[in-house]
């Protein structure tokens, strides 16, 4: 189908059941090239676990997940990410004693499939591309504005900075979709902005992003569209404007005072 090529990632009729519970029913979803998407929706309702089948952690219950026309279905993680699909976690996940430099070097050789410490220990590669790799981190470094701390260890970071690393990290696989989930959570506003503006350049620099992320004013602002996913089901998406509008959406999500929202709907920025 024509259709398919000009998107870079597809689910169709994608279920997840963990014994009895059905954490997904029958997701389709469609991540345009190019663009900049959002899932959204209340605790538990099965965003982390959207990214968990794309990237080949777990597979699907039932149903498709294609990347640029190709079937995901029993490839294992480190292929899927040779495709092109890059991810950050929820739960930070870096090697605190490493330098941020060393960080972002590992996260080459998962894309590059050499032993995860042997370029560290200046085996397997040849010196040039030793330091063209290194030059390519301090790079990717600079575009979360952490170069400057390029040989301090990881540990020393900030939460915020530490969620900016395992972005330059996830950089490092060179995607060309980049799955973040939850970017900003625990950053305080100043930090949410500054990324904001380093994911847009990031974007400009020819990325597609798909981004889970509870804080609206971050969504609303970055992303083209949004989908809204509610006990498993896709309940909304589309652009902005229409997700803060739409009823179900609001009594699913955006209206409760007990759920984890934050920076009111209205507040959102146009994209
Ligand atoms: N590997 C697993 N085994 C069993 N249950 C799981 C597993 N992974 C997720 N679940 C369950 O699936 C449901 C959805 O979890 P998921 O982490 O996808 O939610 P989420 O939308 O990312 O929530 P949050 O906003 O809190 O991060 C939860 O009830 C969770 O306990
Ligand atoms: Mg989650």
């Amino acid at each position: 189908m024509s259709a398919r090529a000009s998107h870079s990632l597809e689910l169709q009729s994608v279920s997840r059941h963990f014994g009895g519970l059905k954490v997904l029913q029958d997701v389709n979803l469609s991540i345009p090239q190019g663009g900049i998407f959002g899932l959204i929706g209340p605790n538990g309702a099965g965003k982390t676990t959207v990214f968990n089948l794309i990237t080949g952690l777990l597979p699907p219950t039932s149903g498709s997940i294609r990347f640029n026309g190709q079937d995901l279905a029993g490839l294992r993680p480190h292929q899927i990410t040779r495709l092109g699909l890059g991810r950050t976690f929820q739960n930070i996940r870096l090697f605190k004693e490493m330098s941020l430099l060393e960080n972002v070097m590992v996260g080459m050789h998962a894309h590059l499939g050499y032993g995860a410490f042997g370029l560290l220990a200046g085996s397997g590669l040849f010196r040039s591309e030793e330091r063209r790799a290194r030059e390519r981190a301090r790079e990717l470094l600079s575009w979360v504005r952490l170069e400057h701390k390029a040989h301090e260890t990881a540990d020393n970071l900030s939460y915020g900075e530490q969620r900016k690393l395992e972005l330059a990290r996830a950089l490092a696989t060179e995607p060309r979709l980049l799955l973040l989930d939850e970017p900003v959570a625990g950053m305080n506003s100043s930090e949410k902005t500054e990324l904001m503006h380093e994911i847009r350049n990031i974007h400009a620099r020819g990325y597609t992003i798909f981004m889970i992320e509870h804080d609206m004013r971050f969504v609303m602002g970055l992303c083209q569209e949004i989908a809204v996913l509610n006990f498993g089901r896709i309940i909304a998406q589309g652009g902005p404007e229409a997700i803060r509008t739409n009823p179900q959406v609001i009594e699913a999500y955006l209206g409760r005072e007990d759920d984890e929202p934050t920076s009111a709907a209205a507040q959102g920025e146009p994209a």
